[in-house]
């Protein structure tokens, strides 16, 4: 397996590569990896012939007052884990290689980055799709991997990619959860034990929105959203920020509950931001 923290190094080898007809699968992520990334990985490998993982703790999308600076970070062990995974390539530059200068051209997201996270993350999802775009020019045409645990950056990219016509295909890949529901992340690794317990509630709020379109047929989206908000609001240790129903292509909330919406939650447990979503599909009357 290839280490290397130089874009010119990935960029030489991949372009050979694909040179000898063989394709490319990207995983972009912010490392600190866990068995959700792992699975990724070994989808990658399964699907394409050199699999190259980009570890990239990226200011860009991090505000005033994120977790930037605490972000974990641990290239050894996240090499370690890559390489079993099947990863052939990691990639992981310094923020000096990336942008040698302050960037004078970044990506701007329109209405998608306005709701749900981006409401709360100000220029969080320009910062994603500037990356994102940067590390599809360098990998050059390819298979990118992206978890749906982060829904709506997922929603981003495919737009970024079509919109901006970019010679990738973009594919999204389930949640990886917790034998208790609770979806993998690297900021579960903020929580405290009692915390740990309390993030349970996001998968549970999900599940209650589920059942209520699913099982109850309930076609209201307000009172979806209340049965999930119920469930948020149980949990003392948990702040939350918004339990939503949204049209799983425009991140729209609809006038009615569809055939199929996707339920997303958001909030805050201890100094962790958690969010999660699930897709539920409505029997139409
Ligand atoms: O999902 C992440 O880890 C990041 O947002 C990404 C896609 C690697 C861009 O920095």
């Amino acid at each position: 397996m290839i280490l290397t923290d130089s874009p010119d190094e990935l960029r030489a080898f991949l372009e050979q590569a694909r040179r000898v007809g063989r394709s490319v699968g990207l995983h972009p992520t912010m490392g600190s990896l866990h068995g959700g990334h792992r699975t990724i990985i070994r989808r990658a490998a399964a699907e394409t012939d050199v699999v190259v993982v980009s570890i990239f703790v990226n200011p860009l999308q991090f505000g005033p007052g994120e977790d930037f600076d605490a972000y974990p970070r641990d290239l050894e062990r996240d090499r370690a884990q890559a390489e079993e995974a099947g990863a052939d390539v990691v990639f992981a530059p310094s923020t000096a290689a990336m942008f040698p200068e302050e960037p004078q051209v970044t990506v701007r997201v329109n209405r998608l980055a306005d709701v749900l996270e981006g409401a709360h993350r100000p220029g969080h999802f320009d910062g994603v799709a500037t990356i994102v775009t940067k590390l599809l020019a360098l990998a050059g045409p390819c298979h990118a991997y992206f978890g749906e645990k982060d829904y709506q950056q997922l929603v981003v990219v495919r737009h970024l990619v079509d919109d901006l016509s970019l010679p990738a295909v973009v594919v999204g890949c389930p949640t990886v959860r917790e034998p208790d529901g609770l979806a993998l992340s690297s900021r579960n690794a903020y929580l405290s034990a009692t915390e740990r317990s309390a993030a349970t509630v996001l998968y549970h709020s999900l599940l209650a929105g589920k059942r209520a379109v699913e099982e109850r047929g309930v076609s209201d989206v307000a009172e979806v959203r209340a049965a999930m908000t119920v469930v948020a609001q149980r949990e003392e240790l948990f702040d939350l920020d918004y339990a939503e129903v949204v049209d799983p292509g425009t991140l729209s909330v609809p006038p009615k509950v569809g055939a199929e919406v996707r339920l997303l939650i958001a909030g805050r447990t201890g100094k962790a931001r958690l969010i999660d979503n699930l897709a539920a599909n409505r029997q139409e009357d």
